[in-house]
């Protein structure tokens, strides 16, 4: 199923022609059709722009830019336009403003001003985004609605009283009693026994730690109450352009939101990636991201903005060297996109963005920028078969937005050095590295679809999940610290690991924080010697056998990883964790879809008619590799079989036969 009506795969980027003087405009959309481009985002940050006064609208100008773009064969992903509230409403509202856990109210100026739970805003913005849909909805250039942007971005949260208010609406329809609360966040504790709803508030400055329980909560409600925005703007897109499919996009792997909630209310999920070409991890880590977004619904999905070089919100923003943008945009497509579209067009003359590059730089068409954007517009035209292609995965990371947020509560924890994703990518690189398709899964889903699922951490561990993980019966390795705590972050009685405590044949006895610095050497059966740094457990076997102990300190002779039957524990955190995964994905029976050489990364998409293996080489020299199968390369239209070459930040993408194997 294709995201759009949009044929093939989409192109293009954030085009904001009100920057600009309408002379301007032709310009752009004569180079738009030269590199190719089908799709432009309009109208992000255009509200003030579009109702200048209170339901007071000027349209024109949006009116002739979707008519150009029309005319010249450009589909438009039109915003609803409510990303950041016009200086009006702001001045008649100052109480839309967001405020901090410190009780300052933020001032305008820059963008992303609102507090989530304002009726004012909420009102606003479904008004405004009627106005549009019934403005926009019949025309032939509309294919998507982008509904605010990047929720979470610049205003995850908001302290004010309003806010106060919804949390505690919220707080009664979970609990529906203060009882029923009180029990839940353990306010035996610090003398926190609240007798009315109206007692409670945000977790705002307080002068010590704040009870956990009411993070937890509080990080599930604002999630909550950014989707409840989307929701309401949604409503509407569907009242009157029932047809038009509605997204809003994310902002690659972060806790703020709980995207599996949130990707089940979008008709499609689109991402915004911004991989540092200064970080040399920075590819493995997107491709994880990329296939979380691919995973949430488990369907094709929008990168719908990268930087084409630099961005202009790090402390030192390096741009992409040559190759860099073409090969970061193929890998998108390897984890299954269906199109990649750019932040932004033509790179601003001003704002806080000038710097920021975009598919047509400041120096225009003599610019190195401009070529590898007609490059690239190029290529995509030839790879328009993958639009609607998939990709099969027998091994699926498990990643839960609760847990993630118990894990992370600033102030409760044996340690603050066990990062969730730090944990995921001890796992995601090597299997990365290996050419092995991953899926991520939230932790109560049947996963009957895989042969290897891994738990790097589920500290937050419910009945329920533990009965799916329980059903399961390929191979399962649990993380460090899991199965702690139950849904309102109390400890498991009989402690960790709780309800999964039979499954792994085993129960903690004492968590063990290693200091920072320190090193614990871990040795496997065979004598293979590990590192674990920051985390160890004393563990008791009960059923349990041993497959790998500490070689030294106070845990010398304990159990570090253990193995019940088809299930393996790690009760550290392994520096190295390749013998325990080689191990169980032999078990496993799990393949790579290539063998690759080290930088080179290969994934496949399966069509109706087809598969398609790309093989992306990261690295700075060329490198060698065997294909198992003959086929084409799509990007050259060279038929290739057996020893081939890849050079330096090159890719192959070879449509092969269809073996329905991965
Ligand atoms: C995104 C945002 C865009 C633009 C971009 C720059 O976070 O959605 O509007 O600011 O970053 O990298």
């Amino acid at each position: 199923m294709r995201l759009t009506r949009v044929p093939g795969l989409l192109f293009g980027g954030d085009y904001n022609p009100e920057h600009w003087p309408e002379e301007v405009w032709a310009e752009d959309a004569k180079l738009m059709v030269e590199a190719g481009v089908n799709m432009a985002t309009v109208a992000v940050f255009s509200w003030s722009r579009l109702e200048p006064r209170p339901g007071e609208y000027d349209f024109g100008w949006l009116d002739r830019v979707l008519e150009l773009l029309h005319e010249h064969g450009i589909a438009v992903d039109l915003a609803t336009a409510t990303a950041t509230p016009p200086p009006w409403l702001v001045r008649e509202h100052p109480e839309l403003l967001p405020v901090d856990a410190n009780g300052t109210r933020l001032e305008f100026g820059s963008r992303q001003g609102y507090c989530p739970s304002s009726p004012i805003f909420r009102a606003a913005t479904v008004r405004l985004a009627r106005a549009m849909a019934e403005r926009y909805g019949a025309h032939p250039a509309l294919a998507m609605w982008h509904i605010s942007n990047e929720y979470a971005d610049h205003t995850l949260e908001c302290f004010c009283d309003e806010s106060a208010r919804h949390f505690r609406r919220w707080l009664t329809d979970r609990y529906a009693s203060v009882a029923g609360l009180n029990d839940a966040w353990g306010t035996s504790c610090w003398g926190q026994h609240y007798t009315d709803f109206e007692q409670i508030n945000p977790p705002r400055k307080a002068p010590g730690p704040i009870n956990p329980a009411q993070l937890l909560d509080w990080r599930r409600f604002c999630s909550d109450a950014l989707l409840e925005c989307f929701e309401a703007e949604k409503a509407v897109l569907r009242e009157v352009t029932p047809d038009v499919p509605v997204t809003t996009n994310f902002m690659s792997v972060l806790p703020g939101l709980d995207y599996w909630k949130w990707a089940a209310a979008e008709d499609f999920v689109s991402d915004d990636a911004y991989p540092d070409p200064a970080d040399p991890t920075s590819q493995v880590n997107i491709a994880l991201s990329y296939d979380l977004m691919r995973s949430l619904k488990r369907r094709p999905w929008l990168l719908l903005e990268q930087a084409p070089s630099a961005v202009s919100w790090r402390e030192v923003n390096v741009p992409k060297p040559p190759g860099r943008m073409r090969l970061d945009s193929l890998q998108a497509l390897a984890h299954g996109a269906d199109g990649v579209m750019f932040f932004q067009w033509r790179q601003a003359r001003y704002g806080p963005e000038k710097f920021h590059s975009a598919l047509l730089p400041h120096g225009g068409v003599r610019t190195r920028g401009w070529q590898d954007t007609l490059r690239l517009g190029g290529e995509l035209e030839k790879l328009a078969e993958l639009a609607g292609t998939h990709s099969r995965a027998d091994v699926a990371l498990l990643l839960d937005w609760d847990s993630w947020w118990g894990l992370e509560a600033p102030e409760s924890m044996p340690s603050k050095r066990l990062e969730l994703l730090r944990l995921m990518r001890s796992w995601y690189a090597p299997l990365h590295a290996l050419g092995i398709t991953v899926d991520l899964a939230p932790a109560g889903r049947d996963l009957s679809a895989y042969r290897l699922v891994i738990a790097p951490n589920l500290y937050l561990c419910t009945d329920e999940q533990a009965d799916r993980l329980r059903e399961f019966t390929g191979e399962l390795i649990v993380g460090p610290f899991s199965g702690v705590v139950d849904p309102a972050d109390r400890v498991h009685p009989g402690g960790a690991p709780g309800p999964l405590r039979e499954l792994l044949g085993l129960s903690v006895d004492e968590f063990w924080p290693l200091a920072d610095g320190a090193v614990q050497g871990v040795r496997y059966a065979d004598g293979t010697a590990g590192t674990a740094t920051r985390w160890a457990e004393w563990l008791r076997l009960e059923g349990a056998e041993t497959i790998a102990d500490y070689t030294d300190g106070d845990l010398a002779g304990q159990p570090a990883i253990t193995r019940h039957g088809r299930v393996g524990y790690v009760g550290c955190a392994l520096e190295d964790v390749t013998p325990v995964l080689t191990d169980a994905l032999t078990r496993a029976g799990v393949r790579p879809v290539a063998d690759v050489p080290p930088a080179v990364e290969a994934c496949l998409r399966v069509g109706p008619d087809a598969a398609y293996l790309f093989l992306l080489n990261h690295g700075t020299t060329t490198a060698a590799l065997t294909l198992r199968a003959p086929g084409t390369d799509l990007l050259t239209g060279r038929d290739l079989a057996g020893s081939i070459e890849i050079g330096p930040r090159d890719a192959v993408v070879l449509r092969t036969a269809h073996e329905g194997e991965k």
